[in-house]
């Protein structure tokens, strides 16, 4: 079906590595849209709190199972179907590797700016003469009232979250180089991850607010003696995500007109 066919909710998730069983799907939909079929089914889950609970539309960004690369990631379906389903604002939940030295593994990071690194990704919706030519403003990547709303719903539910932070969006999948964070870390880049873009960008042209949480799997290459152990960047993942679920369960959509 049509991702504008599904009932519309104003809320959007998008789950990175490790976000799979982040929330228990109430209802799922297989859906496609005019830039080609998002990672996953569309599925309806329930956010907020028992007493005060709220839908959102999830999309897997790596499929369910975990499968599609970040550089075969169909951004372009993945917001275009969000947006289809009346979405107007979307938190992405994305692992990243840790690049300010105040960052530990397990920590949350409420990013406020973005570097792009990724090459030879479908990056826009103004792609050929149908589509208009736009140049989106971009200078704030994640500001908006999504990000205010994470900032007042961590401090509701007592989450510890670092407020602020550049992400350095990576090619991969491979992991990079201890030179290559060097440069990021040289570059203003505060942790670093594969898929924060063209995401972030997309959902801007698509008139989209965004914002993304950050969970610190690991510290980036060559920050520590030993190398970077996926089993270990799992695990962290897997004991992180109840803090995001608690986290999300106190954001609050702004009532209409506050
Ligand atoms: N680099 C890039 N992406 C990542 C990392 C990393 O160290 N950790 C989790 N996602």
């Amino acid at each position: 079906m049509k991702a504008s066919e599904l009932s519309k909710i104003s809320l959007g998730l998008i789950g990175g590595t490790g976000a799979l069983n982040l929330f228990s799907p109430k209802a799922s939909f297989v859906v496609t849209t005019d830039w080609g079929d998002p990672s996953s089914a569309l599925t309806e889950v329930s956010v907020g709190r028992a007493d005060a609970s709220m839908s959102a539309w999830m999309i897997q960004r790596h499929g369910n199972p975990h499968r599609i690369p970040p550089h075969r990631v169909n951004y372009r379906a993945n917001i275009d179907a969000l947006k289809q389903a009346g979405v107007q604002q979307i938190i992405s939940i994305n692992a990243v590797g840790g690049i300010d030295p105040n960052f530990a593994p397990g920590d949350l990071v409420l990013v406020d700016q973005l570097i792009d690194y990724t090459w030879g990704r479908a990056h826009t919706f103004s792609d050929d003469v149908s589509h208009t030519l736009e140049h989106v403003e971009f200078g704030n990547p994640y500001e908006g009232r999504t990000f205010e709303q994470l900032k007042v719903a961590a401090k509701s539910a007592g989450v510890a979250v670092h407020v602020g932070g550049c992400y350095g969006a990576t090619q991969g999948p491979r992991l990079e180089t201890a030179a290559e964070i060097k440069r990021m870390a040289h570059d203003g880049c505060d942790v670093v991850g594969m898929t924060g873009m063209p995401e972030a960008g997309l959902a801007r042209e698509a008139g989209l607010d965004y914002a993304s949480i950050c969970i610190i799997a690991n510290p980036a290459a060559g920050l520590e003696a030993e190398p970077i152990r996926l089993e270990e960047l799992h695990a962290v993942l897997d004991r992180s995500m109840g803090k995001v679920a608690h986290w999300l369960s106190h954001f609050q959509v702004a009532s209409p007109g506050a």
